[in-house]
């Protein structure tokens, strides 16, 4: 139902004679004959709810058509039970559907009094010969459309997202009391693998395990190393829950207990990510968490002598502190409207994620040498304020320390 009245919701935005075309994304080979685990793509899940591979719906005002595998005894004996045509009308709410490889013969007739299609070259389940018989209307883009409407959640949405903060938060609760000197960093990303398995959850992305230096690289993956007595731990992990992701980082110590190096740089990164997320409601400017994380970092630094006052702050710290979260991790939805940066609305979803890295550098005391720090939590915008999605986990430091006591 939900996704009918998405359908119908896009419509509304569009002139009359507009038939919206969107694909799922292609399958993808890993090695001979082994796949990738098939992820839809995000535009087409959140206005179909259909999750199989292979599959294209049309819709206009008057009609909702989908294109998708027929039923076939013999694939399915191998890859699994399919929706078939028959199945899906009812289904998934269409007037009518087809076989995948009927859209080249069908497809003329659905467009053929379209004032405009809207739909987007990626994901490319459309082949040149669609493409040309699309290339003889007017086009837009559908994500124009599309990713407006995905930035806002509704309440069913924020259900999932919470759903996924909550299962991430535990996860994450159990690697910090799990963590000590010695493991490698695959066997801490195994409690990840484990509890997003154990609520039926997949990763929204790949994990980050990094112990002290590495740290330092902000997508290492690798996550092969030894944990070492006296280093920090940064680990990004979240899962998504029917597409929708949660993305959080926390940083702690191997061995339980901040030195006071990390204790001086983990305060400062801290009191970034609280005051960034103390600004964010309506009607603030979605660039104001940066300024404001960028301020307490710089200042933090300089008061520790790591950073001269007119050094570069890029060098510590270079990336943004947040970004839009939902069916993507790095959710769609403009940042600017006619070149101004937007104001935040409630229903967006946005994490917060300020972050030091503190490189080898003669110029700077040792004690701070391989201390990389990210803290980051997912907020949703309300009506009045905010709410972090992610707040049942710990992150200041003595709560830290003392959730790593209770092994
Ligand atoms: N985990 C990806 C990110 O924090 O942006
Ligand atoms: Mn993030
Ligand atoms: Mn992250």
């Amino acid at each position: 139902m939900i996704h009918q009245k998405r359908r119908t919701a896009l419509l509304e935005q569009l002139d009359d004679g507009a038939v919206v075309i969107v694909s799922t994304n292609p399958e993808q080979l890993r090695n001979g004959d082994v796949h990738y685990p098939f992820r839809p793509h995000s535009d087409f899940w959140y206005l179909t709810g259909f999750t199989e591979p292979q599959a294209i719906a049309v819709f206009s005002k008057d009609t909702y058509t989908i294109f998708l595998r027929d039923k076939d005894p013999a694939r399915e004996i191998w890859d699994g039970k399919r929706l078939g045509i028959s199945g899906a009308p009812q289904a998934l709410k269409a007037d009518e559907a087809y076989a995948i490889d009927d859209i080249k013969h069908k497809l003329p007739l659905l467009i053929a009094d379209a004032t405009t299609l809207y739909y987007d070259f990626k994901p490319c389940a459309l082949d040149d010969e669609i493409i040309e018989i699309l290339a003889k209307t007017n086009y837009q883009s559908l994500a124009t459309y599309a990713h407006e409407m995905r930035l806002i959640k509704d309440k069913s949405e924020v259900k999932l997202m919470q759903k996924a903060a909550d299962i991430s938060v535990a996860a994450h609760q159990l690697a910090m009391q799990k963590t000590q000197a010695d493991l490698f960093e695959f066997e801490v990303a195994s409690i990840f693998d484990a509890e997003f398995r154990k609520n039926n959850t997949e990763h929204a992305y790949t994990p980050i395990v990094a112990g002290g230096e590495n740290a330092c690289v902000l997508h290492y993956i690798e996550n092969n190393k030894v944990l070492n007595d006296g280093d920090l731990l940064l680990i990004d992990a979240g899962c998504e829950v029917q597409g929708y992701a949660s993305d959080i980082t926390r940083t702690f110590p191997v061995n339980g207990v901040f030195s006071k190096a990390q204790r001086q740089v983990y305060q400062i990164v801290l009191d970034a990510q609280l005051a960034a997320i103390e600004s964010i409601k309506p009607s603030v400017m979605v660039v104001k968490p940066h300024q404001i994380a960028t301020q307490v970092i710089q200042q933090g630094l300089i008061d520790l002598g790591i950073l001269q006052a007119d050094g570069d702050l890029s060098q510590f710290y270079m990336h943004g502190t947040g970004h839009y979260l939902g069916l993507d991790v790095h959710d769609v939805g403009a940042y600017q409207k006619n070149k101004q940066h937007r104001q935040y609305e409630a229903g967006m979803v946005t994490t917060v994620e300020p972050g030091i890295y503190i490189r080898k550098d003669d110029k700077i005391n040792p004690i701070y040498w391989g201390i990389g720090i990210r803290i980051e939590d997912d907020v949703l915008i309300t009506d009045n304020g905010n709410k972090v999605l992610t707040e049942a986990l710990v992150k200041e430091i003595d709560d830290i320390e003392s959730l790593m006591r209770e092994k």
